[in-house]
C-alpha cells in the first residue's frame, strides 16, 4: 500500500506464476540486500510534524504504523494478490480473521448470508455462533447443487461463501455459476482459496469478487506461522476493509511475512509434486479391501459432475484427499495410531503428510447431524500428502 524507497514493486501482468511467487512484490531497501529484509519494527519516524500529518491522512504515501503499514507485509499482500490475479491484496494474522475481518467489513445488522455447508469446522462456528449474535441472518446449504443457492438467496444477502474444492470431502461447485447468482443478486461471492492454492485455481478469473486464503496452510508449508489474506479487485471494497483493519488490528506479524514470502517462492513448484503424489496414494488406497471410498477429483469414487467442473476450474487435483475404511471409527484410530510417518495433525498443507479424524478433530464443532449431512461420518480419514516419497507414505498405511 505504500510508495516507500523500500516499498514492494508492482508485479508484471505477463509473469508466471513461477516467477510471481518469487518476484511480486519484491522490494530493496537502501542497503541493496538480495532477499527482502524483514521490518520489524511497530512504528516508523516522520521527517517534520508537516510529514507525520501528511501520512496519518493517507497511508498510501508511505509507513506509519505496522498495524496497518509495513514493507514486509505490503510484500506480502502484493504477491499473494498477483498470484490470484487480483489488483489489492490485505493479509491477516490467520485465516480465520480474514473471514473476521470481511464480516466486520461488509456486514449490519438486518443482514443475510448464505455460506456452504461444506467448509471448515471453525467458520462454521464463526459463521453460526458469532455472526448470528449481531442480528445477521445466516443460511447454510450444500457445495454441490445451485438451486439450493439459488432457493437460499433473499433481498438481504449480502454474501455467499464458500471453498471449492471443499475441506476433507473435496467437493467442487462452479464458481462462475455461484458468481452468476451472487451478482444476480447484488451480493458477493467469496471464495476460501485454502485447499486449491493460486497455482491450481484463480477464483478472481471466474467471477468471484473476495478470495480469502488460511496462508497457514500451504502458502507456509513448513507448519510454522499462521497467516491469512484477503484479496479482491474493486478498490472500494478494499478501501472499505483496509479501513476495518486499520481500525481493528488483525494484523500480519512482519516476521510471518517475512517467513511467508520466503516459502510462497516455491509454492508452484510444492503442490504441483504434492498433487502427483496424492494421485499416487489415492491409486494405492482404491486397492486397500478395507478402505470403501476414496474422496480426490483423480479417484474412480469421484462425481463425474464434480470432476468436470474441477476439469474446467482447477490445473491440477491438489494433495488434499480423504477415505472411508471399513470398521468405522474403531478402524479408522486404529489406521492413525499404526502411522509413524503421517504426522497425527490437523493443520495440512506442510510438506510433512498428516493424517487426521475429520469428525473429532477439524468438524467436532458441528453438531453430529450436520456431519450426517455433510457426509463426514466417524469412519473417514484425512490425509494431506506432503513432499516424501509416496510409496513410503502407502508402506506407512498400509495394513501388513
Ligand atoms: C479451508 C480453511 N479455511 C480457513 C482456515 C482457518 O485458517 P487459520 O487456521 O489460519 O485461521 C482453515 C484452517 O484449517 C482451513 O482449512
Amino acid at each position: 500500500m505504500s510508495t516507500h524507497s523500500s516499498s514492494p514493486k508492482s508485479p508484471n501482468r505477463s509473469w508466471s506464476d513461477r516467477t510471481l511467487a518469487i518476484r511480486a512484490g519484491s522490494y530493496r531497501s537502501n542497503f541493496k540486500e538480495h532477499s527482502e529484509a524483514l521490518f520489524l519494527t511497530s512504528g516508523f519516524a516522520f521527517d517534520s510534524a508537516q510529514h507525520g500529518a501528511d501520512l496519518f491522512a493517507n497511508p498510501s504515501l508511505g509507513n506509519v504504523y505496522s498495524r496497518f503499514t509495513n514493507p514486509t507485509v505490503d510484500a506480502l499482500a502484493t504477491r499473494i494478490a498477483a498470484l490470484e490475479n487480483a489488483n489489492y491484496g490485505l493479509v491477516t494474522a490467520s485465516g480465520m480473521s480474514a473471514i473476521m475481518t470481511l464480516c466486520l467489513s461488509l456486514l449490519k445488522q438486518g443482514d443475510h448470508i448464505v455460506c456452504s455447508r461444506d467448509i471448515f469446522g471453525t467458520s462454521v462456528g464463526l459463521f453460526r455462533d458469532i455472526v448470528t449474535r449481531f442480528g445477521i441472518d445466516v443460511d447454510f446449504v450444500p457445495l454441490h447443487g445451485l438451486s439450493t443457492w439459488q432457493n437460499a438467496i433473499r433481498e438481504n444477502t449480502r454474501f455467499l461463501f464458500c471453498e471449492t474444492p471443499s475441506n476433507p470431502l473435496i467437493e467442487a461447485e462452479s464458481i462462475s455459476d455461484l458468481a452468476k447468482l451472487a451478482h444476480q443478486a447484488k451480493a458477493l461471492l467469496i471464495v476460501d482459496n485454502c485447499v486449491a492454492t493460486p497455482i491450481l485455481q484463480k477464483p478472481m478469473d471466474f467471477g468471484a469478487d473476495i478470495v480469502i486464503h488460511s496462508m497457514t496452510k500451504f502458502v507456509d508449508g513448513g507448519g510454522r506461522c499462521l497467516g491469512g489474506a484477503i484479496v479482491m479487485n474493486e478498490t472500494e471494497l478494499k478501501d472499505q476493509i483496509f479501513s476495518t483493519m486499520r481500525t481493528t488490528g488483525p494484523t500480519l506479524s512482519p516476521f510471518n511475512a517475512w517467513v511467508m514470502l520466503k516459502s510462497i517462492e516455491t509454492l508452484p513448484v510444492r503442490i504441483i509434486e504434492q498433487s502427483k503424489s496424492a494421485i499416487a496414494v489415492v491409486e494405492w488406497l482404491e486397492k486397500q479391501d478395507w478402505v470403501k471410498k476414496v474422496n480426490h477429483p483423480s479417484s474412480k469414487f469421484y462425481c463425474p459432475q464434480q470432476k468436470k467442473i474441477v476439469d474446467e476450474q482447477m490445473h491440477a487435483y491438489g494433495s488434499l484427499l480423504s477415505f472411508e475404511v471399513e470398521g468405522g471409527k474403531e478402524m479408522a484410530w486404529q489406521v492413525i495410531d499404526r502411522c509413524q510417518l503421517f504426522s497425527r495433525t490437523a493443520n495440512l498443507g506442510d510438506v510433512k503428510s498428516s493424517i487426521c479424524h475429520s469428525a473429532t478433530t477439524t468438524h467436532n464443532r458441528l453438531t453430529q447431524q450436520m456431519r450426517d449431512e455433510a457426509g463426514i461420518g466417524d469412519d473417514l480419514i484425512r490425509l494431506c500428502i506432503g513432499l516424501e516419497n509416496p510409496e513410503d507414505l502407502c508402506q506407512d498405511l498400509s495394513c501388513e
